[in-house]
């Protein structure tokens, strides 16, 4: 029997990272005061605080010391002097990095918008970096052609978080922590709620609202290297597709070039930004050879792309020569310790070196999902090609697609991309609501359908040779191997068959903790069972798409082919059948920013 309890609020967040608080603080400050919002963790250990290096916007505080060349020391603009950075040199740097996948009208807006948002975190106290005459210090970022990464040392993600979490309590916003959503309730394409688990109790709850937004952040933890948090299972992309909303283009996985070599935790890419290094085996910066102007500030799929050529090529460090070096001495300790004093302390902790003497090992790492839960620019979810509404359902962060990023982001694009979207999508709620959005009935019991799904994992037999933790361990092995930096037809094809197998063990598969009361062991199961679901996602995507652009690259198919492909690839759930494939069109201004060939 159902041990239910129902809920109700206004609007009901699931996530709150940057775009989950963002929304419930501006929809509350536009006046809509009945929001909860979920979240899994504690909010302030949302994944939007493990983003290191900055926030972009062309703000216009420092330039290239005349003379110094592109990757020389930066300087105060002085008051006065002519701006080296706009919203259009933004835009076109977004674009070339999206490989030309993005939408340019959504991009338009983010760059565009960039400097506001900054501005109202300044006002709401943010503890920015600074520069002497105290405006906001800026640094380099790969693929942005000026220095626009808005920082705080290497702790940027982390102090936006705090600030707008403690803005979202000031403005009356509910939270729930440690709560974990189950499922998503769509009726006639129009969401009613969610259905979710009170951690602590086990108790499960049908929570309806007249709008739902989702901001549940990224996927990475179905590659065994990943820059992500444990908690980042993809739980929002997998739950929209089982409740029919399509994903759009999810073959566009990001490997970040610096992740601590074996473990996969970021090495802020602010580390290049200041002036880094990367180097073989040798000790050649090996950049030269791939992007001889940008060098180790190139785009991050060309850089990874590059480091993996090196490893394959035999040039790799570390006990099994699968990484390269990230080579920060000649900053030396008063730039190391003032503005990547976390980067040291990651380097030291888990793998005892000491970046102001030493270089540390790295290798790529499975780090953003550009693809996602497709969205408009007012974070609307969208059910087709054509743009047609799910009624009272919204998305925006990194389980969102509303392709600003197109087939590879830049860095500092995404906390951009998180909080600017994630505001815009609480104002549109607000208006939903103000304009008379209503509460639909819920038919049947969907609580009781997630009770069923709980015991059938907890009745799964004890004698079962099967586990979870193995199934997710032979899932992330085959995703990096077969769905990694490089991939071709064969090794995809194999990961799909190996996904399937997977998904046909996992019912069997079992939960030895039989109780209610923080029952790990069960969110264990149903996290891996998302990641599941999703993966096949992306490698039906990455499997369909004959071509190389941004972050997928085929050796079997290695150019990018705009006669074909210069589209978007959207995935509907197709029963017992598997994925269903189809496009939607890339909006692009062919007059001001059409496709071009892409050197860096
Ligand atoms: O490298 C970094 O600090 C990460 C930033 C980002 O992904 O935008």
């Amino acid at each position: 029997m159902s041990q239910t309890n129902t809920i109700t609020h206004d609007i009901i967040v699931v996530g709150a990272g940057l775009a989950g608080s963002w929304a419930a603080l501006a929809a509350s400050k536009a006046g809509v005061k009945d929001i909860g919002v979920l979240s899994k963790l504690h909010p302030l250990r949302s994944h939007s605080g493990a983003a290191q290096g900055g926030i972009a916007a062309a703000l216009n505080n420092v330039r290239p010391v005349p003379g110094s060349g592109s990757s020389g020391p930066l300087e105060a603009i002085p008051p006065g002097e002519a701006p080296i950075d706009s919203w259009e040199l933004h835009m076109f740097d977004t674009i070339k990095g999206s490989d030309w996948l993005g939408d340019q009208d959504a991009i338009e807006i983010m760059v565009k918008e960039a400097p506001d948002l900054i501005y109202e975190y300044e006002h709401m106290g943010c503890v920015f970096s600074r520069l002497e005459d105290g405006r906001i210090a800026q640094r380099r970022f790969g693929g942005h052609s000026t220095p626009r990464a808005n920082y705080s040392a290497d702790y940027t993600g982390h102090v936006l978080l705090h600030t707008i979490y403690e803005q979202a309590l000031r403005y009356g916003v509910k939270y729930y922590p440690e709560w974990y959503c189950l499922d998503l309730i769509i009726e006639d394409n129009v969401c009613r709620g969610v259905v979710a688990m009170d951690i602590l109790t086990g108790k499960l709850y049908t929570m309806r609202a007249k709008a739902v937004m989702f901001g549940t952040g990224g996927y990475g933890r179905a590659w065994k290297i990943t820059s992500n948090a444990t908690a980042n299972t993809g739980d929002g992309v997998a739950i929209a597709y089982n409740a029919g909303v399509p994903l759009m283009d999810m073959e566009f996985v990001q490997f970040h070039p610096t992740g601590l070599y074996g473990k996969g935790i970021l090495m802020s890419e602010a580390c290049r930004g200041e002036g880094g290094y990367l180097r073989n085996s040798d000790g050649d910066r090996f950049m030269e050879k791939y992007a001889a102007g940008l060098m180790e500030l190139a785009p991050r799929d060309l850089v990874s792309r590059s480091e993996q050529l090196e490893i394959n090529e035999g040039r790799g460090v570390g006990p099994d020569k699968g990484g390269v070096y990230l080579d920060l001495r000649h900053l030396g300790p008063e730039k190391i310790m003032s503005r990547l004093p976390q980067v040291r302390e990651l380097a030291h902790e888990f793998l005892g070196v000491d970046i102001i003497h030493d270089m540390v090992p790295i290798q790529p790492t499975a780090h953003y999902s550009m693809g996602g839960i497709p969205a408009n620019v007012d974070g609307q979810v969208i059910a087709d090609a054509e743009g047609t509404p799910v009624v009272g359902f919204y998305a925006a962060g990194e389980c969102a697609c509303i392709s600003v990023h197109g087939a590879n982001r830049l860095g500092t694009n995404s906390l951009l991309d998180a909080s600017l979207f994630g505001r815009r999508a609480g104002k549109a709620m607000a208006a939903f609501i103000q304009n008379g959005a209503k509460l639909y009935p819920i038919s049947g019991d969907p609580a009781q359908r997630q009770e069923e799904r709980i015991q059938r994992l907890m009745d799964a037999p004890a004698s079962s040779k099967e586990s979870v933790a193995q199934i997710g361990a032979e899932l992330k092995e085959t995703m990096t191997n077969d769905c990694g930096v490089f991939r071709d037809g064969e090794r995809m094809a194999r990961a799909l068959r190996k996904i399937k197998e997977l998904q046909a063990r996992f019912p069997n598969a079992r939960v030895m903790d039989k109780s209610r009361r923080f029952n790990t062991d069960v969110l264990g199961a149903i996290e891996t069972e998302h990641l599941l679901t999703f993966a096949e996602v992306v490698v039906a995507s990455a499997l369909n798409r004959t071509e190389s652009r941004g972050a997928h690259w085929r050796t079997d198919f290695g150019r990018r082919d705009d006669t074909n492909w210069l589209k978007h690839t959207l995935v509907f759930k197709n029963g017992e059948e598997g994925p269903r494939l189809g496009y939607k069109s890339v909006n692009i201004d062919w007059e001001k920013y059409p496709p071009q060939e892409r050197k860096y």
